[in-house]
């Protein structure tokens, strides 16, 4: 009988090891730009070919390594930095498994080119999928280029797992955006199919915050500083006024490291409660210093999860940080969060006491109750005017003085059956639920999920033909974006534009917004299409497939009207018959239920 048991060969364990480590261009460009500043270097260029997947090339003005420490870097467990397990806890560089790079070559074609200083040759090795191919003499520039070819070329099941280029994209500078931010001494720039895409010279964190992502950054960031004996918090917070409806620049750093950390983010969530609407999100870029000893590194395999050893009394250390950073700011506005420009910082005087900041926030906005809709457009039966007309939009009605036609033209809703009178009787409960006589008996809307569908459809019929009526701003709006969010609107360009937003990539990370939806109030446009980013990421995360369909369900929640809207009867029964039109009017977009009925039968059991 023969053995069935034998070592796995190196370049299996290697793939194996591989898919931890690198899932995506965007993680090999990661280990590659850490790898660079391990070994010291102050210019790095990044050049990447159809998102990373045809080439990711890393040049660097470091270390260099030897002939032979060249070849080393491409054995597993092949590390210069740690040499004994004690090391590990007192880690400071990026790189401490010996495995990225060996990794990376067992997925791709790898070509390295290396220089240490001071020596007049350099080496240059080209390996493919674990193997060897050769190793010669070569005259480069001092420092390191490693040049990753063709990822995933012998992993057809990962490669096609990959998303399209422009999403790869934006993983890749997101993760190059972790990097650069903490180390602003360093000089990055970075090309994407020849062209320069980001270029960030040496500078301070609040000048690199302003080159990664954008201009008018500077005013929008005040300095968060704190320190104990254990801990050292420093860095910048978005001013209030400025929190987004997109998570964008949310960084949290761990001795120069990107970190996540969903429970230190609540207590900056927190510090900022009160402050900023239900549904935005502060920036941050918040960098700690703590013993090396109090936290557990080595947690998670692409080493962006930590543990804190106590992490409540971090929790109430940073949250206190965050506050006394507004506190020295004075930021005690009576915030207005439509009005943004109407906020100013004045500094306090000696003497002065901090009064804790009162907020005004609508608590019935909602995207629709809005302005009448322009007379003249009335007329139109555009996609987007049936979208933002009285029928569709119940929060209209309130200001309009207009009959409001007791069904929608498509069809009777069959449910919403009327009293006596012709009228259906509706109650809203909670401000939330809307219930109202069916002939079955007794039938409850869920208000929010039932826009939502609603909208969806709407926006659905969009795509599939029906014309929006676009309509050119007055004066273009400004969409200041992260670079990760500006390679996401450009994923999506075409598709706002098919529903009639009109924009254009005016560099730095800024969209110029010169035509939206005819119906869409001006005033409305940025935070629309901020929400319906922020929606649009959530869904990415879901298992759902197509692009268009992903952004017609964002949208449509970022401009559904929320729970807690009180609406007046004749609302109600709009959104019923609506609701009523749709071609799935009982699902919400989640799965689950937009509406409930409880029948005769029920009730009378009930009752028993
Ligand atoms: N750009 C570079 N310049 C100089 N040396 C490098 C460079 N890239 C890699 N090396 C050398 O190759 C070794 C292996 O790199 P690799 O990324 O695989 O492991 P690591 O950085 O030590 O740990 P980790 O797997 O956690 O990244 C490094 O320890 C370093 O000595
Ligand atoms: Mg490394």
């Amino acid at each position: 009988m023969s053995d069935i048991i034998h070592l796995l060969p190196d370049s299996v364990a290697n793939q194996i090891a591989a898919g931890e480590v690198i899932q995506r261009p965007g993680s090999a460009l990661k280990e590659l730009i850490e790898n660079s500043m391990d070994a010291g270097a102050d210019d790095i260029q990044i050049i990447l070919k159809e998102a990373g997947r045809a080439l990711i090339r890393v040049v660097d003005n470091g270390s260099g390594m030897s002939e032979a420490d060249a070849r080393m870097a491409f054995e597993r467990h092949a590390t210069s930095k740690i040499a004994t397990a004690q090391d590990l806890f007192a880690l400071r560089s990026f790189g401490f498994r010996g495995e990225a790079l060996a990794s990376i070559a067992a997925i791709a074609q790898v070509e390295v080119l290396s220089k240490m200083s001071g020596n007049d040759i350099g080496t240059k090795i080209l390996i493919e999928g674990s193997k060897f191919i050769e190793q010669s003499p070569a005259s480069c520039p001092e420092g390191t280029s490693i040049a990753v070819k063709n990822l995933f070329f012998n992993v057809p099941a990962r490669r096609n797992f990959l998303k399209s280029n422009n999403v790869e994209l934006r993983h890749c500078i997101e993760e190059f955006q972790r990097v650069a931010l903490t180390n602003p001494t360093v000089a990055f720039t970075l090309y994407h199919n020849d062209k320069p895409v980001i270029q960030l010279k040496k500078g301070n964190l609040k000048q690199r915050i302003v080159n990664l992502f954008g201009g008018n950054f500077d005013e929008k960031i005040v300095p968060v500083n704190a320190e104990t004996t254990r801990i050292k918090i420093s860095g910048f917070i978005g001013k209030p006024q400025y929190a987004k409806r997109t998570k964008g620049e949310q960084f949290f750093f761990v001795n120069g490291r990107f970190i996540r950390h969903p429970y230190l983010n609540h207590a900056v969530q927190n510090a900022f409660e009160d402050l900023i609407p239900e549904g935005s999100f502060p920036s941050y870029f918040i960098y700690f210093e703590v013993d090396p000893a109090d936290i557990d590194v080595n947690i998670h395999p692409t080493k962006t999860e930590i543990n804190f050893l106590d992490a409540r009394l971090i929790y109430s250390f940073l949250r206190s940080a965050v506050k006394q950073a507004f506190g020295k700011f004075s930021i005690t506005p009576t915030l207005d969060f439509n009005a943004e420009q109407s906020f100013t910082v004045s500094p306090l005087r000696p003497g002065d006491s901090v009064i804790p900041p009162t907020v005004k926030i609508d608590p019935s906005y909602s995207p629709f109750n809005t302005s009448a809709p322009d007379k003249d457009q009335k007329n139109k039966t555009t996609g987007w005017e049936q979208l933002f007309s009285p029928d569709r939009f119940p929060g209209v009605q309130q200001e309009l003085d207009v009959q409001i036609p007791l069904t929608d033209n498509k069809e009777e809703p069959i449910a919403v059956s009327g009293e006596e009178n012709g009228c259906a009787t509706f109650i809203q409960i909670y401000n939330r639920y809307i219930v109202t006589p069916v002939k079955s008996g007794m039938m409850m809307i869920d208000q929010r999920k039932a826009h939502q569908r609603i909208l969806y459809e709407s926006l659905m019929e969009i795509f599939s033909g029906s014309k929006p009526g676009s309509q050119q701003l007055l004066f273009p709006e400004t969409l200041h974006l992260s670079a990760a969010d500006t390679a996401l609107v450009t994923e999506l360009q075409n598709d706002l534009q098919l529903l009639g937003f009109d924009m254009v990539n005016a560099g730095n990370n800024c969209f110029m917004v010169n035509g939206a939806p005819a119906d869409l109030p001006q005033e409305m446009v940025i935070q629309t299409l901020e929400k319906t980013l922020e929606e649009f990421k959530n869904e990415s995360g879901k298992t759902t497939t197509q692009r268009q369909i992903k952004l017609a369900r964002a949208m449509a929640k970022s401009m559904a009207i929320r729970d807690k809207k009180k609406l007046a009867p004749e609302e109600m029964q709009t959104l019923a018959n609506s609701l009523f039109a749709c071609s799935a009017p009982e699902n919400d977009l989640d799965g689950g239920k937009t509406l409930q009925i409880i029948t005769v039968q029920q009730l009378a059991e009930m009752f028993k």
